[in-house]
C-alpha cells in the first residue's frame, strides 16, 4: 500500500487530522509523525486517548522555542523523515510551524503536499498563522478548502490548481465525539455546573504577550455575572502566573481538558468567549454563542452568520453580560448556519489524495 505521512504538532492538529487518518485506514499506510511542539501529557498524549488514535510511529520532540527554531527543527526533522520513507504524499492541517515545516520540507523533495484546512485568511500578516498559512498554501500540491470562502480565498491568489472544496474535519470530530462527550464526559459535576455559565478559553500571542491586556480579559470574565470555566493554556497560565493574577470573582482557571470533557463544557455552556480558532467553528455546530476577543477573523463565516461577534476586551464585560442575563441577545446568536459541511470531510480529503495516485 502507499504511504501518506500525516504530521500534527498541537492540539487542535491532533482533533481535526483524527477523521483523516481514520479514513485514510485501507487505503494507505499511515505514518504519523508528531513534531513534539506540544508535549504536556494534557496537550498532546490525552488527545490521542481520547480520540482513540495510534501513537505517533515518530515524535520529533521539537518543543517550545521561538518561530524560528520550531519552524526550524521541524524543517529538518520532516525532510530527513521523508528521505528515509519516500512516501507518496504528506499531510498537515491548519497554520501552525508543524504545517509550515512540513510544507517547505515536501514542497523542496518534490513530495505531494496537501494541506488541509487550506484558504482560511485573517489578512493580518502580524500573526505567525497568517504567515504559514499563505506560505503552505503557495506550496501546497492540493488544497483541502473547507469552504467556499476559502476556495475563493486561494483564487484571489492564482491558487486554483488541486483545490478541493471538502468542508472542515471539525464537523466529522464533532460529530462523532459530542454523543460520546454526553454519555462519558462528568465535566459538569466535577466543577459543580448546574445551570447557567460561560466556557472561555485565550491563548493567542496578540492577547498573552501584552500582560495587561490579558489582565483586561481575565478582570472582564472575572467581573460576569455568572461562573466563567476557563481551561488554561500554559502559554496563558504562564503569564498569568508571572503577573500573579488571582481570579476573585466569577472566574475558575482549570487545567486544560481532553476532547471529551472539553465538548460538553463547551455544548452545555450558554456562552463561549474565546480566542481560538477551532472553538470558533465548533460553537457554531453546537449552537453556542460565541465572543472572540479579536480584532480579526480567518472564519469570517461565522461573524456574517451572526454566532460570532468580535469583541476588545474593554467591551467583552458588557456583551458577556448581555448573553448571559438577556434571552433576546442570546436567542439572536443561535441558530444552526451549516458552515463547515456534513461531516465526511476527512473522506473527501482522502478520496482526493487517492485519486492522485490512482
Ligand atoms: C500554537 C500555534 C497556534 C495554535 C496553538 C494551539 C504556532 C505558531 N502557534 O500556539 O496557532 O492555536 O498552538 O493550542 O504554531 N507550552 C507548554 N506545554 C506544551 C505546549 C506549550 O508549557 O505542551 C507553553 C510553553 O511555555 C510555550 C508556550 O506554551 O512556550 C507556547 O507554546 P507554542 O507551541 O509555542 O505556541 P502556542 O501558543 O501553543
Ligand atoms: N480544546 C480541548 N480542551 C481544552 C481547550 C480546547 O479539547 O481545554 C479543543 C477545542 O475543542 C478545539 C481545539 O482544542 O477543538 C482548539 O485548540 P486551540 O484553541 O488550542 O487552538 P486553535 O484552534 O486556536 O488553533
Amino acid at each position: 500500500m502507499r504511504e501518506l505521512v500525516v504530521v500534527v504538532g498541537t492540539r487542535p492538529e491532533i482533533i481535526k487530522m483524527a477523521p483523516v487518518i481514520r479514513a485514510a485506514e485501507g487505503t494507505f499506510d499511515r505514518y504519523l509523525v508528531h513534531t513534539g511542539q506540544h508535549y504536556d501529557a494534557e496537550m498532546s498524549g490525552a488527545f490521542f486517548e481520547a480520540l482513540d488514535l495510534p501513537a505517533p510511529d515518530e515524535n520529533l520532540e521539537i518543543g517550545s522555542g521561538t518561530q524560528g527554531e520550531q519552524t526550524a527543527d521541524g524543517l529538518v526533522g520532516v525532510e530527513r523523515l521523508l528521505l528515509e520513507r519516500d512516501p507518496a504524499a504528506a499531510v498537515a492541517l491548519g497554520d501552525t510551524n508543524a504545517v509550515l515545516s512540513t510544507a517547505l520540507a515536501a514542497s523542496k523533495l518534490s513530495t505531494t503536499f496537501g494541506h488541509v484546512e487550506a484558504g482560511l485568511r485573517s489578512f493580518d500578516r502580524s500573526m505567525p498563522e497568517e504567515v504559514n498559512r499563505v506560505v503552505a498554501d503557495h506550496v501546497a500540491d492540493l488544497s483541502f478548502a473547507p469552504t467556499g470562502q476559502a476556495v475563493a480565498n486561494l483564487a484571489e491568489e492564482g491558487v486554483t490548481d488541486g483545490v478541493h472544496e471538502t468542508g472542515n474535519t471539525i464537523v466529522d470530530a464533532c460529530r462523532e465525539h459530542a454523543p460520546l462527550a454526553a454519555e462519558r464526559s462528568a465535566v459538569l459535576e466535577r466543577f459543580d455546573l448546574e445551570g447557567c455559565y460561560a466556557a472561555a478559553t485565550i491563548h493567542r500571542a496578540s492577547n498573552t504577550d501584552d500582560p495587561e491586556r490579558l489582565r483586561a480579559i481575565m478582570d472582564a470574565l472575572d467581573g460576569a455575572s455568572a461562573p466563567v470555566v476557563l481551561p488554561a493554556h500554559p502559554r496563558t497560565r504562564g503569564v498569568l502566573d508571572e503577573i500573579g493574577y488571582e481570579p476573585s470573582g466569577s472566574l475558575r482557571l482549570v487545567e486544560p481538558l481532553d476532547y471529551l470533557d472539553f465538548l460538553k463544557l463547551l455544548d452545555a455552556a450558554r456562552v463561549v468567549v474565546t480566542d481560538s480558532g477551532g472553538i470558533q467553528e465548533e460553537a457554531s455546530i453546537l449552537e453556542v454563542p460565541c465572543l472572540t476577543v479579536r480584532p480579526n477573523t480567518e472564519r469570517p463565516e461565522t461573524v456574517e452568520a451572526g454566532v460570532n461577534e468580535l469583541v476588545e476586551p474593554g467591551e467583552l464585560g458588557a456583551r458577556l453580560d448581555a448573553l448571559l442575563t438577556d434571552d433576546d441577545a442570546h436567542d439572536a446568536m443561535t441558530g444552526h448556519p451549516d458552515l463547515y459541511g456534513d461531516g465526511r470531510a476527512g473522506e473527501r480529503i482522502v478520496d482526493a489524495l487517492a485519486a492522485e495516485f490512482d
